[in-house]
């Protein structure tokens, strides 16, 4: 950013009155939409809700809104008609089969995301990638442009598009623009490692509220901006969902927060004490053996889940006879994800190879220890998997939030059932009840299994009452509302300058 004209530096599109546009007021833009297009033999096409937490959270919103959700649709080269379902209109970005793999699977999927989550994998540094990301981004500032009507509010959405506030900005300056982080922001050390990080900084400028998880994230994203744009910053330190950090960019005022998302708790929980699903526990406890203890995963199957740590944990823990086979039973279910990146498909081949290995080692014919589901279920289906479950395994190596935790928490109003939660979660923040667990200490991750296995019914209850507590009340609509009452207060601040 020029810091003296207050204005984005060139982004390559050229700047226009804000005469043009949609009629859309409400406008979120994601990298995808919260349905995939699936082609099918026959040549139409079907749909299916798309995988992940960004989905979980702002779909029940929007259509309660009846904003436009801008996004990519899931399948390449795919049509850019709108789609008008129950009170959303869905606007579809095309992706060419380039863009895809070189915006989507490389610089989100094989530079970003492992540089923000820990360099747990090495990220991997192309130019012809960052390039792509530009483009794409550019289309989606440009999609979002036409479909935003005068003076609409705008929240942009994850990595993806890092680029888009500022692109946005230089087409529409008559918006109110959010942009919103579901992953971690990185530490300072490890951010300058980005060959285009001043570019990155500047892109997130763009907005009027840049929004993270935590108070941390917020923090490191000053901190860049003071070195990378020399930018002036307020210095206390950012609360959550208030104290917002403050930075001068020109004449404008780019507030910045922490804002932990979360799920649709009063309907999960709703939907877990309904017959149906009370019947499906009693049947899944049966298709599994009627086992004494069901332990459970459940995620996008993704190497920052920690999907091996649990493995490893659980395959020591039969190893010591610490946990009996023959009463014991553990469910790993896990969405495909970006299956063609390299760390992915080594990842797959790993847990793969874990679970064999343990089903080997202590199975029975007929009698699996581990019951591996590589596919993603119903909605209805994976809450009885969550009553199912007496003790729920949340991993991850560093993961943004966790819904999964959360929605394990609201499906429990019979207060059964105990969480192991890594430390490294954004979750771990809010559900301090759970077993908390370093997932890089071994040992440590089998003792937090096993107190979650032999727990007393009171502790359990206590634990979980209390962690349902949080849930409850901090639910998304709380998370929606923090974040676009304060985007509209930045309105406020400048009408009022
Ligand atoms: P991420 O956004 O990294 O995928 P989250 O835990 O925040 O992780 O969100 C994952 C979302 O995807 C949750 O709503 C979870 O219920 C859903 N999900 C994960 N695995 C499955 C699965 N196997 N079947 C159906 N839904 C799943
Ligand atoms: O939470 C991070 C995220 O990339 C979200 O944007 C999305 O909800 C989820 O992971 C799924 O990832 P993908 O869109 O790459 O399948």
């Amino acid at each position: 950013m020029n810091p003296e004209e207050g204005q984005p530096a060139d982004s390559g599109i050229s700047g226009s009155d804000d005469t043009e546009g949609g009629n859309s007021d409400f406008v979120v833009v994601a990298n995808r939409l919260p349905i995939d297009m699936v082609r099918l033999p026959d040549g139409s096409t079907d749909y299916k809700r798309s995988p992940g937490g960004l989905v979980t959270a702002l779909e029940p919103l929007l259509r309660k809104r009846h904003g436009a959700w801008i996004g990519w649709p899931g399948i390449t080269d795919g049509d850019e008609e709108p789609i008008f379902e129950d009170g959303l209109e869905m606007r579809p970005v095309r992706l060419s089969d380039d863009d895809f793999a070189e915006y989507y699977e490389g610089f989100s999927n094989a530079t970003l995301w492992p540089l923000y989550h820990d360099v747990i994998v090495k990220p991997v540094y192309h130019r012809s990638w960052w390039d792509r990301y530009v483009e794409v981004n550019r289309r989606f500032a440009e999609a979002t442009a036409s479909a935003a009507a005068h003076g609409a509010t705008v929240w942009v959405q994850d990595y993806q598009l890092q680029l888009v506030p500022k692109m946005l900005r230089m087409l529409r300056p008559d918006l109110t623009i959010g942009f919103f982080l579901h992953i971690p922001f990185p530490p300072v050390e490890l951010f300058m490692q980005m060959p285009w990080r001043t570019e990155i900084i500047e892109g997130l400028l763009g907005a009027d509220l840049v929004g993270f998880h935590l108070p941390g994230g917020a923090q490191n994203f000053m901190i860049l901006a003071r070195r990378l744009v020399g930018a002036n910053t307020s210095r206390a330190s950012v609360g959550v969902r208030s104290r917002f950090g403050e930075i001068q960019v020109g004449f404008r005022t780019v507030k910045v927060g922490a804002f932990p998302i979360s799920i649709d708790s009063d309907d999960l929980d709703a939907k877990a004490r309904h017959r149906d699903v009370r019947q499906r526990v009693k049947d899944i406890r049966a298709e599994l053996g009627h086992p004494r203890k069901v332990l459970l995963g459940v995620d996008r199957l993704d190497y920052t889940k920690g999907i091996d740590v649990r493995l490893h944990a659980f395959s020591e823990l039969l190893d010591e006879g610490r946990v009996d086979a023959s009463d014991t039973v553990l469910v790993q279910l896990a969405t495909p994800s970006r299956e063609r990146v390299e760390s992915y498909k080594a990842m797959r081949e790993d847990i793969e190879r874990q679970v064999g290995h343990i089903n080997g080692e202590y199975g029975q014919v007929g009698h699996a220890v581990v019951h591996y589901v590589h596919r993603a279920l119903p909605r209805d289906e994976l809450i009885a998997f969550f009553v199912a479950a007496d003790v729920m395994l949340v991993t991850p190596l560093r993961d943004g939030m966790n819904l999964v935790a959360k929605e394990y928490v609201a499906c429990r109003s019979d207060l059964g059932g105990a969480l192991v939660l890594s430390e490294f979660t954004g979750a771990a923040a809010e559900l301090r009840q759970a077993y908390l667990t370093n997932p890089h200490h071994l040992d440590g991750v089998k003792d937090a299994i096993e107190a979650a296995l032999t727990q007393s019914p009171e502790e359990g209850r206590r634990r979980m009452r209390a962690m349902r507590r949080q849930v409850l009340a901090h639910d998304v609509d709380r998370w929606a509302r923090s974040f676009l009452d304060a985007l509209t207060a930045t309105k406020d601040t400048v009408r009022s300058e």
